[in-house]
C-alpha cells in the first residue's frame, strides 16, 4: 500500500540532520537531546502553554499518513490538459497530506475561512483510527452508521476543544506549504478569535503574527445579537517568516497624483526629509548617521564635502535635539543625485526624491491600516457577486471578492500560488481569476472543498447542486465564461488567445488503487500466507491506468500540474512519461503485465532515469539487470 508523506518520519529526519549524536539505532535518545540543549529545555512544572481536551489525538491524526488518492475528473474541469488551477473535492486534511510532498514550501498565500464555530456549523468529525473511512461514510460512499454531519452545539462539553482539534492538524500541515515569504490569512469572528490567536501562535510562532485586521462586514450590525449589534469580522495574518515577508498594496492613481507633485527630467516625485523623523533614533544611538551634509545654495545640490559658500547642515531638530540621517555616508554618496537642499522658512534642510515610478517600473506602495471599512468588504457584496453568477442564493454569505483580492494584492506577487482549503463557493478562485485579468498576473489557485451536502429543500438543491463542492465548481466555470466573454468583447474578436489561464482541473479524494494491507505481522501464520496470496496483485480489481498513474505521481511527490503523455516510438507496451513542470523532474511508467525486451531497448534507460513497472512484469533476473541500468521502482 502506498501512502502520503509520513510527517513524523520527516521531522525525525530533520532532527537527525541537526542532532545526529542524539540518535541511537534510528531512535531518538531524549536524555541526550536534553543534555545537548542544556539550559534551553524548559522543565518547570508550571509553564505557559495552550492546551485543550483532545490535543494529543489531534496530533496523532497528523501522524497518520493518508492512504487515499486523488482521481482526475476531466469532464468537470475546464481546459484540463493546459490549466494550472485546481479544484480538489475532499476532506482538506487528507488532501493536504497527499499534496504535502509536492507543495512543500511553494505556496505564497493561503486564505481560509473555516467554520466560525457559532454552534450551528458542521465541524468535520475527524477520526485518527481511520480518517479515510470517516470521509467515505460522510460522503455516502460507504454505509454511514449514524449522522456524521451534525453541528457542534455550544452546549457540548467540548465545544471549543472539538473546533481546535479540527483546525490544529490542518494549520500544522498548511504551514509546511508556505514559502519562506509566504503568508496566511484566516477569517474568523468573536466566537473563536481568542483561541485561534493562541493556536496560530503555537503553529506559526508568535513572532510571525502580523496583524489582526478588523473588517467591517455588516455596517448595520446584527440586530439579533445580545447587548451589541456586532458588525465586524477579523482577518488574522501570520507569515511563515515575518523577516522575509513584506505586505503592502499599490497606491491608487489619485493618491499618487496628490502625493507626487514635484517633477524633474526623471519623472514625478515627492520630497521626503532625509532626517530620521523618529526621536528614538539620534546621535546618541546612531552616531554613524550623524554627519554634515553640504548644500550649494545656488542650486540646492548636496555634497559630502565642504566648499566655499556651501551651507553645512546637520540632522538637528528645531528644539536642538541631535537626531540622525536615515542614510549612512556611503549611501548618501552613492545616491547623491537623489538629494536636494531647500531653504524652508529660512532654514536649510536636506530632502531625498522618491519617484512615483521606480527604476524597475515599481509603482509606489503603502501599508494598509488594520481596520478595513470599504463597502466592497461588506458581506452583502460577497452575496451579490455570487448571486449575479448563480442567481437564487445557492450558498449563504460567501466572502466578498474584494476581501481576497486585497490579500492577493498585499502579497505583491503576480505569479503567486494561492491555496484555500475551506473553499465553500470558491470566492478565492474568483478573486484570483479576476485580479489576473485586471493586472495581467499569472496567479494560480488550489481550492479544496468537502462535498458537504446542501440542505434538503434549499435553493441549491432545487437547482441541482447536491453538494457545496458542486456550487464551487459551477461558480468557477461561470467566472471563466464571463471572463472569456468580457475579454472577447473588449477586443471585438471572438477567440482571442490572451495567454490567461482560464481553466481549472478537478480532482476528487478517493480510496487508493492499492489494496489496503490487512496487517498480519506473524510471518509464520497461515493467515499471513493467505494474505500474501491476496497481494500477488497489489492493485484493486478494476483499477484504471489513469488513476494509478496519478496515484503513483502524487505519492512520488509530483504536483497535480504534472503532464502525462504516452512515450512515442514504443511498440508493444503502453509506456507513459510523467513530468512535473514546476520541479523539472519526470519518470516513465508501464502498467502492463509483461514488458517486451523491445520496449526496454527503445526506452534506452540511463542510470538517472526513473522507471516504474509492475513487479510481475519482470522476472528476478530481468529486475536485477534493470535495477543496475536505471532507478527501478515496482508496483
Ligand atoms: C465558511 S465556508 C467558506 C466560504 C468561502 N470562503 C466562500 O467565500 O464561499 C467553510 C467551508 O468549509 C467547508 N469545510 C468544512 N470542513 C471541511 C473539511 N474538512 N474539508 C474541506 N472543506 C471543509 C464547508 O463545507 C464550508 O463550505
Amino acid at each position: 500500500m502506498r501512502t502520503s508523506a509520513d510527517l513524523t518520519e520527516e521531522s525525525m529526519a530533520h532532527l537527525l540532520e541537526i542532532f545526529p549524536e542524539c540518535f541511537t539505532e534510528g531512535r531518538i535518545d531524549f536524555d541526550k537531546l536534553r543534555a545537548t540543549l542544556g539550559e534551553e529545555v524548559d522543565s518547570r512544572p508550571e509553564r505557559y502553554s495552550f492546551t485543550w481536551a483532545g490535543k494529543r489525538d489531534a496530533l496523532r491524526l497528523l501522524q497518520v499518513p493518508s492512504r487515499a488518492t486523488l482521481i482526475p475528473c476531466a469532464s468537470e474541469s475546464v481546459n484540463f490538459d493546459q490549466t494550472n488551477n485546481l479544484f480538489i473535492e475532499g476532506d482538506n486534511l487528507e488532501v493536504l497530506k497527499l499534496l504535502y510532498k509536492s507543495y512543500f514550501g511553494r505556496v505564497k498565500m493561503i486564505y481560509i475561512d473555516p467554520p466560525y464555530n457559532t454552534g450551528n456549523d458542521f465541524i468535520y468529525p475527524d477520526n485518527f483510527a481511520d480518517p479515510l473511512d470517516t470521509y467515505l461514510r460522510l460522503t455516502g460512499q460507504k454505509d454511514n452508521g449514524g449522522n456524521l454531519l451534525t453541528s457542534n452545539p455550544e452546549s457540548s462539553g467540548r465545544y471549543h476543544s472539538a473546533w481546535l482539534s479540527m483546525l490544529y492538524p490542518r494549520l500544522f500541515v498548511a504551514r509546511q506549504f508556505l514559502s519562506d515569504d509566504g503568508v496566511i490569512f484566516v477569517s474568523i469572528d468573536d466566537h473563536e478569535v481568542h483561541n485561534l490567536r493562541l493556536l496560530m501562535n503555537e503553529v506559526f510562532g508568535e513572532e510571525n503574527f502580523v496583524a489582526q485586521v478588523t473588517v467591517l462586514s455588516n455596517p448595520k450590525g446584527r440586530v439579533l445579537g445580545e447587548h451589541f449589534a456586532r458588525s465586524h469580522d477579523y482577518l488574522l495574518v501570520y507569515t511563515r517568516n515575518a523577516l522575509e515577508t513584506e505586505l503592502s498594496i499599490s497606491k491608487t492613481p489619485d493618491e499618487v497624483d496628490a502625493q507626487y507633485q514635484e517633477s524633474d527630467e526623471n519623472g514625478r516625485h515627492r520630497l521626503l526629509e532625509l532626517r530620521n523623523t523618529h526621536r528614538q533614533f539620534g546621535r546618541f544611538n546612531r552616531p554613524k548617521l550623524y554627519y554634515s551634509l553640504y548644500i550649494n545654495p545656488t542650486n540646492g545640490e548636496v555634497f559630502l564635502h565642504p566648499e566655499k559658500g556651501f551651507i553645512d547642515v546637520l540632522p538637528i531638530w528645531d528644539d536642538g535635539f541631535e537626531g540622525c540621517w536615515s542614510w549612512g555616508r556611503e549611501k548618501a554618496s552613492r545616491e547623491r543625485q537623489l538629494l536636494i537642499g531647500k531653504a524652508i522658512g529660512g532654514k536649510w534642510k536636506v530632502y531625498r526624491k522618491a519617484y512615483a515610478i521606480g527604476e524597475n517600473g515599481d509603482t509606489p506602495r503603502k501599508k494598509l491600516k488594520t481596520i478595513w471599512t470599504d463597502k466592497e468588504y461588506h458581506t452583502e457584496k460577497g452575496q451579490e457577486a455570487l448571486d449575479e453568477l448563480i442567481p437564487g442564493r445557492v450558498f449563504q454569505s460567501p466572502k466578498p471578492v474584494a476581501l481576497i483580492k486585497t490579500q492577493l494584492e498585499l502579497c505583491n506577487d503576480l505569479d503567486a500560488l494561492v491555496v484555500d482549503f475551506y473553499a465553500g463557493s470558491c470566492t478565492s478562485a474568483h478573486a484570483a481569476l479576476e485580479l489576473n485579468c485586471e493586472d495581467g498576473g499569472n496567479r494560480r489557485f488550489v481550492c479544496v472543498q468537502l462535498p458537504e451536502p446542501t440542505p434538503e429543500g434549499s435553493e441549491a438543491r432545487k437547482q441541482g447542486f447536491k453538494t457545496i463542492a458542486e456550487v464551487g465548481k459551477e461558480r468557477i466555470r461561470r467566472v471563466i465564461q464571463k471572463m472569456k466573454k468580457e475579454s472577447a468583447s473588449k477586443l471585438d474578436i471572438k477567440t482571442r488567445d490572451t495567454g490567461e489561464d482560464l481553466g481549472f482541473k478537478v480532482f476528487k479524494l478517493a480510496e487508493s488503487n492499492y489494496k489496503p494491507w490487512a496487517g498480519v505481522e506473524d510471518k509464520d501464520s497461515n493467515q499471513y500466507a493467505k494474505t500474501m496470496d491476496l497481494y500477488t496483485d497489489p492493485l484493486v480489481p478494476g483499477w484504471k491506468p489513469e488513476n494509478v498513474i496519478w496515484e503513483v505521481a502524487i505519492k512520488e511527490g509530483y504536483g497535480l500540474n504534472s503532464r502525462i503523455e504516452p512515450v512515442p516510438g514504443v511498440k508493444g507496451n503502453a509506456v507513459y512519461r510523467v513530468t512535473d513542470p514546476d520541479k523539472a523532474q519526470g519518470f516513465r511508467l508501464c502498467l502492463d503485465d509483461t514488458l517486451k525486451p523491445a520496449t526496454l531497448k527503445a526506452l534506452n534507460l540511463g542510470k538517472d532515469d526513473i522507471f516504474i513497472c509492475r513487479d510481475k512484469a519482470l522476472d528476478d533476473e530481468g529486475a536485477a539487470n534493470l535495477a543496475l541500468q536505471c532507478r527501478l521502482k515496482t508496483i
